[in-house]
């Protein structure tokens, strides 16, 4: 039988719980989310609505001279009509606006998040644009802060931003604007560490984009940009997400990212043709981007029925590969995909995200990703 003492406890335990709950309402079971950016090749109303609970719209940016997020003109009507698109078709799915990018300069970030009048800038008009258009949350897509300082002042930013959506929710009436963060796969990046305290007390989540982490015009051999697992090397999906939580990150406020994509190596052998092969570079072709060889999962479904290549799926390592002749394509098909999504669902993480949605083959691997955690 529990003591008056116990039941005080539990009662003042229970208080606070409720009171952490109203302050956050963060509802999240589960995230099984995708990032759309107009030009990527499909519009909002042609996303398949039913298999994601959230969806970010990519790009806001942030203006080097008044450190405000601006959406720029070509993607206003589109980032306008998002919201209302999706709903229409999945009522309870959420919508963030992500903020910055991959060709975002990571100088504007590091200037904005070094002073407390620029982050306010920076601040105030993220939360109105997210409400004058409709979402749901934002995103903040800083790749990467390279600096002590910048993790330093990104914590601050994180915890400002958090107390500004409280506030603006107690003020609207409205449930808070959900709050996530795109970072690097591990919780270090240039041996800085993300400011980890922060991001879990003033973030619903972050997408750790475990991809990207070989890539042709670099390693001279064939190699997954997205292992699940690599015995040889720190560069995997399940060494980032063991990363994090060992840094002290819950696996509750961790989504791991599914690239919808892959990266053409030239072999130098065409006889030679496994994981490790030594190759010459990047493949030159359609469908592949230049410089770096890399291309979209339904332009690698082409090219293996145009070209007839093979493909081959390695359990150990966890990813897809195909080749023909001196082409060799590392990427992420239907049992990869099945594979991360399982063990991110065993290491009890909230969730995945796909980049980019537009990249799918008739949400095959959409289905697939929503299918693996739902078993
Ligand atoms: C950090 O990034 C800035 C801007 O891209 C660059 O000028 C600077 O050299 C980088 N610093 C380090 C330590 O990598
Ligand atoms: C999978 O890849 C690993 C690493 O290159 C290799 O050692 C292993 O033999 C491969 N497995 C199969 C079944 O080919």
């Amino acid at each position: 039988m529990a003591s008056k003492n116990n039941t005080l406890s539990l009662l003042i335990l229970s208080l606070s719980l409720l009171h952490l709950n109203l302050q956050f309402s963060r509802a999240q079971d589960v995230v099984r989310a995708a990032y759309w950016f107009p030009d990527s090749g499909i519009e909002s109303s042609d996303i398949d609505a039913s298999l994601f609970t959230h969806l970010f719209c990519a790009f806001a940016d942030l203006n080097s001279q008044t450190n405000q997020v601006t959406v720029s003109p070509a993607n206003s009507a589109p980032f306008s009509a998002f919201t209302r698109t999706l709903q229409q078709k999945n009522p309870s799915i959420k919508t963030l606006m992500s903020i910055g990018g991959g060709n975002s300069p990571r100088q504007y970030f590091s200037t904005m998040a070094s002073g407390s009048a620029s982050r306010k800038a920076f601040i105030d008009s993220s939360i109105n644009l997210a409400r004058s258009y409709g979402f749901n949350g934002l995103d903040l897509d800083w790749e990467y802060p390279n600096k002590t300082s910048d993790m330093a002042n990104m914590g601050i930013l994180l915890d400002e931003w958090r107390n500004a959506v409280v506030m603006e929710s107690r003020a609207s009436g409205k449930p808070p604007l959900l709050l996530t963060a795109a970072v690097f796969y591990a919780s270090q990046v240039y041996s800085l560490s993300y400011p980890i305290q922060e991001i879990g007390r003033s973030l619903d989540w972050i997408n750790l984009m475990a991809y990207d982490l070989y890539d042709p015009s670099w390693y001279r051999f064939t190699w997954s940009h997205s292992a699940l697992n690599d015995p040889t090397s720190d560069f995997s999906a399940s060494f980032g997400i063991n990363d994090w939580v060992q840094a002290g990150l819950a696996p509750k406020k961790l989504v791991l990212g599914l690239p919808f994509y892959g990266y053409g190596w030239q072999l130098a052998n065409p006889q030679n043709f496994g994981l490790r092969a030594p190759a010459t570079g990047p493949v030159v072709g359609p469908g592949f981007s230049r410089d770096y060889g890399a291309i979209g999962f339904k332009q690698i479904k082409d090219f293996i029925q145009r070209e007839k290549a093979t493909e081959v799926y390695n359990e150990t390592i966890g990813t897809n590969y195909c080749y023909v002749g001196t082409k060799w394509i590392g990427f992420d098909d239907s049992q990869s995909i099945s594979a991360k999504v399982s063990y991110a669902k065993e290491s009890r993480l909230l969730g995945y995200f796909a980049w980019h949605v537009a990249n799918d083959l008739n949400w095959l691997l959409s289905r697939t990703a929503s299918q693996a955690w739902n078993v």
